[in-house]
């Protein structure tokens, strides 16, 4: 636990890439009551859904949002923004039980592949093609080249 912790790097990589592909792209809520949202009313029963993917890259608050930067979840960053502005795990009462589970799976994974292999892109973030199919699916990725790390070096 106490590395899971330490790994505050690896997790704002994690954070940033989740920005960009968020694997649940829209969560959906049923009104209970009226909403007012600048001039609109929308009325109860209304099923209402929102779209992290959209949300991850409004400008205002992710300015150069397509641009991949770790560091936009450094604490002093983070503390500029909505806390809604973030969406990887929903928020509110019905958001993901299973969300720090999950940031350690990664962790434990990504941290297990980096302790033994350098990893390289063979391609570029313009080769990424996603759709959503219930979640976030990746159609096309650039090759990655693992190589495995001498002992001296791990
Ligand atoms: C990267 C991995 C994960 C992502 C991105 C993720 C994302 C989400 C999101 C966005 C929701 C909310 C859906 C909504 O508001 O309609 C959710 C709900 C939920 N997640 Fe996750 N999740 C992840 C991993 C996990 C894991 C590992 C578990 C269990 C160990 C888990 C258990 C749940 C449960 C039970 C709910 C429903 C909570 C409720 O409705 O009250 N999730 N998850």
């Amino acid at each position: 636990m106490e590395d899971f912790k330490a790994m505050v790097k690896l997790e704002r990589v994690i954070k940033e890439t989740m920005r960009l592909y968020p694997s649940v792209s829209g969560i959906t809520r049923t009104l209970k009551e009226p909403l007012y949202l600048s001039k609109y009313t929308i009325l109860p029963n209304t099923t209402m859904i929102v779209f992290p993917h959209m949300l991850h890259r409004d400008q205002n608050t992710y300015p150069n949002p397509k641009e991949f930067d770790p560091d936009r979840f450094l604490p002093e960053q983070c503390a500029e923004r909505h806390p809604y502005a973030y969406l990887i795990f929903s928020a509110g009462p019905r958001n993901c039980i299973g969300r720090k589970f999950a940031m350690y799976q990664m962790k434990a994974a990504l941290s297990t592949i980096l302790r033994y292999m350098s990893v390289e892109t063979l391609g570029t973030q313009q080769d990424i093609v996603i759709s959503t199919k219930l979640i976030l699916r990746a159609d096309n990725l650039p090759s990655l080249k693992l190589n495995q790390l001498k002992t001296t070096e791990i």
